[in-house]
């Protein structure tokens, strides 16, 4: 029996290529976040002064108008190692659990759940968020931090979404969309090199998710603009670059995710400041009745 048939929640969804990629991140994640355990942008306001603020920043954004309470379920779909999870569990006293596609990092998530005082609160599975494995109305909210850009059908994505939350329940997003302008070629040439260095599909604009969220019957629609939040943590991205480009050498595989992992960022940073991209916080709630 292959590895694929024997797992109980691995459904016909699950994309190797995603789960590779971040397998071979897994200790430059664990390295060089400076035990952030984040695998997405910090977010910065006036009173940013470190990348901790920045990413703790970026965590509350996440949360933002969600009621959440020791005894309150939430889903963290595409967890990566487990940072935004545990501080959720640290913060609020919320059960979390976390899914990944990435089988090597629910080990290093459970580990690092446990070492930080909360694997009493915090659950990791290895499974696809494009196939739920939960029953109906079991989560009081769903969150993805930088993962929904990987969902290759967001309205079923979002389906999934709303049938595993309460009536009531919040699903909450920050992530990387297109802006909608039109693109030139060297701007597509952007957005392709993005989606070969992080292994997403093509990026949807910010008004299609907000319309795919009403479609899936979600309502108090909201969104928020964190392009000028997120530009100083590129930036600080584009100078490390160019350091650990230099510094850390190819060519091991770890070597070589790790550098596409940086050009994926630099790209990012690049249409940005182009305004191909745009980084948004999206939300919509399941109705409560
Ligand atoms: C950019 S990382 C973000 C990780 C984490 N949310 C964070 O902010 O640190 C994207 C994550 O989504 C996960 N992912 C991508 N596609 C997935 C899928 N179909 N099912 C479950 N997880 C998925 C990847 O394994 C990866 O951990």
């Amino acid at each position: 029996m292959s590895r694929m048939q024997q797992s109980p929640v691995r459904g016909p969804h699950v994309d190797d290529s995603v789960s590779a990629y971040y397998a071979a991140l897994t200790k430059p994640l664990l390295k060089y976040m400076g035990g952030t355990l984040a695998a997405h942008g910090g977010l910065w306001g006036p009173d940013t002064t470190s990348h901790r603020q920045a990413y703790t920043r970026a965590n509350c954004t996440l949360v933002q108008g969600c009621d959440l309470d020791p005894g309150k379920w939430v889903l963290d779909a595409g967890c990566g190692v487990g940072g935004t999870a545990i501080w959720l569990a640290q913060t609020y006293g919320v059960h979390v659990t976390g899914l990944t596609n990435c089988e090597p990092h629910v080990s290093v998530a459970r580990d690092l759940a446990e070492e930080r005082g909360v694997g009493h609160l915090v659950e990791f599975r290895h499974g696809d968020f494009m196939d739920l494995p939960f029953p109906d109305a079991c989560f009081d909210a769903v969150f993805n931090q930088e993962s929904f850009c990987y969902a290759p059908d967001k309205l079923a994505y979002l389906q999934g979404v709303y049938r595993v939350l309460k009536p009531g329940g919040r699903w909450q997003g920050l992530d990387i969309m297109r802006s909608g302008a039109p693109l030139s070629e060297s701007q597509e040439a952007i957005h392709a090199s993005l989606q070969y260095s992080c292994r997403t599909p093509s990026l949807v604009s910010w008004r299609d998710v907000l319309a795919v969220l009403d479609e899936a019957g979600f309502e108090e629609i909201r969104e928020r603009d964190l392009d000028s939040e997120v530009a100083p943590s590129l930036e600080n991205v584009r100078k490390l670059c160019f350091l650990s480009m230099f510094l850390i050498p190819s060519p091991s595989e770890e070597n070589r995710v790790y550098h596409e992992f940086m050009q994926a960022a630099l790209d990012f940073d690049q249409g940005l400041r182009e305004g191909v991209f745009t980084y948004r916080f999206v939300a919509g709630a399941k109705p409560a009745s």
